[in-house]
């Protein structure tokens, strides 16, 4: 029987091998990002939140060349019929990260790739000072934050790093249903 981790890994293995803008395909993306988080020992939902962060856009079709630029919520949506909010927290917050370094952090802007820019516009530009007092007091923040950083350097051409059924267990560990 097929169970969600074998769609998961199914996904990554078809349609996460398309481009998406960037110079890596969103499969390259996520083990890139787990394989960071790996290295910094972070919690094994907090890998699993890397690795699959940017699944929304292997599950809806994209609205342009650059992917889906709504894949936060789509992705997350998806995730919480799966995994605890520790996996899901972080991945529904990964775009607003970015909307929240770019209102805090005036060199952040500079750094992200041209992807990132082109969608940061879709996806509302830097926060309000509201928003960015709102975003800070969710008890999910540092996880988000951590997330963003590995998804903003994780999208380097070519680099070798351990296949999807790497997680294969530790996404079967977390499953709630
Ligand atoms: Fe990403």
């Amino acid at each position: 029987m097929s169970t969600i981790v074998d769609e998961i890994i199914e996904l990554f293995d078809t349609k996460g091998r398309e481009p998406y803008g960037e110079d890596v395909s969103v499969a390259e993306h996520g083990l890139q990002c787990a394989a960071l988080a790996d290295r910094e020992g972070a919690g094994e939902a907090l890998v699993v939140a890397a690795l699959l962060h940017d699944v929304g856009h292997l599950i809806e079709d994209p609205d342009d060349g650059y992917g889906v630029h709504r894949h936060d919520a789509g992705g997350a949506a998806f995730l919480a019929r799966h995994f605890p909010e520790a996996v899901v927290a972080p991945v529904r917050m990964h775009v607003a990260a970015k909307r929240y370094r770019v209102a805090v952090d005036p060199g952040y802007a500079a750094r992200l790739s041209a992807a990132s820019t082109h969608t940061l516009a879709h996806q509302g530009g830097p926060m309000s000072p509201d928003e960015v007092r709102e975003f800070e007091a969710d008890p999910h923040l540092a996880a988000a934050l951590r997330l963003r950083e590995w998804d903003d350097h994780g999208k380097v051409d070519g680099l070798d790093v351990a296949p999807i059924e790497a997680y294969r267990d530790r996404m079967q560990r977390l499953l709630t249903g």
